[in-house]
């Protein structure tokens, strides 16, 4: 009923279940008031869209021991970073990764912008990127919509209405639940809800922190959903 008990519950949860990343600082290890670096949370995000958690640390280790900071990376060879990014495919993010780098560099010193318009202004940093690194890295109340995060909010309220249609409603409902208070973790922990336990499959229900305000759960249509537009 009071929608703000719903990402209280989540944050909860994820102070005791988030999952440990290479980029990540976990609530229970970080000083109150620091902020993970803007320019691991963004090589993370675009590293993650093509490829899965436990592929992308490897990779995200290699690129950042070797290019620690934006502006290293910025003044990379182009083939030297393409060296790196070998076997991760879609080489066009590549380009947009060091494209993006030297834009830092070029427009904004060499620290990502804390500005979301700045942000999505830069090359390759789309709405998910943009949001991505304003709540995690700023923690501003930005609102991440994912794949994972569609059909958590499609089972919590469970809407029915197929995607991609339903995207609108989905954007609407989710930052409806984004809190003022630790937008960043909570946007991280929804993505960890949907991976780890709101799966695709055979969800978890009996150990959801959401158990109890799921809509789907309750009407028992939450492996069915969410409904896609048959192609
Ligand atoms: N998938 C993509 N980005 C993620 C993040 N920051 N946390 C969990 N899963 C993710």
């Amino acid at each position: 009923s009071d929608i703000s008990a719903l990402p209280r519950i989540l944050l909860e949860w994820y102070d005791m279940h988030a999952r440990r990343m290479p980029w990540r600082v976990p609530p229970a290890q970080r000083m109150a008031g620091t902020l993970p670096d803007p320019y691991r949370i963004w090589l993370s995000e675009v590293m993650l869209q093509q490829t899965t958690v436990a592929t992308v640390g490897a990779y995200f280790e290699r690129f950042t021991t070797r290019w620690p900071t934006v502006a290293e990376l910025a003044a990379a060879q182009d083939a030297d970073v393409m060296g790196e990014w070998a076997g991760l495919g879609y080489y066009a993010r590549a380009r947009n990764l060091l494209k993006c780098a030297r834009a830092v560099v070029e427009r904004h010193g060499g620290a990502f912008p804390a500005d979301h318009a700045a942000l999505l202004a830069l090359p390759g940093i789309g709405p998910y990127t943009a949001a991505a690194v304003s709540a995690i890295a700023f923690d501003q109340p930005h609102t991440v919509l994912d794949g994972n995060v569609e059909r958590v909010i499609a089972r919590l309220y469970d809407i029915h209405t197929p995607l991609p249609g339903a995207k609108s409603e989905l954007m609407e409902k989710a930052g409806a639940l984004t809190p003022q208070t630790r937008p960043g973790d909570y946007a991280q922990a929804v993505m960890d809800l949907g991976a780890t336990i709101c799966t695709p499959r055979s969800p978890a229900c009996g150990i959801c922190p959401w158990r109890a305000p799921c809509a789907a759960r309750a009407a028992g249509t939450a492996a069915a959903l969410p409904k896609k537009t048959p192609k």
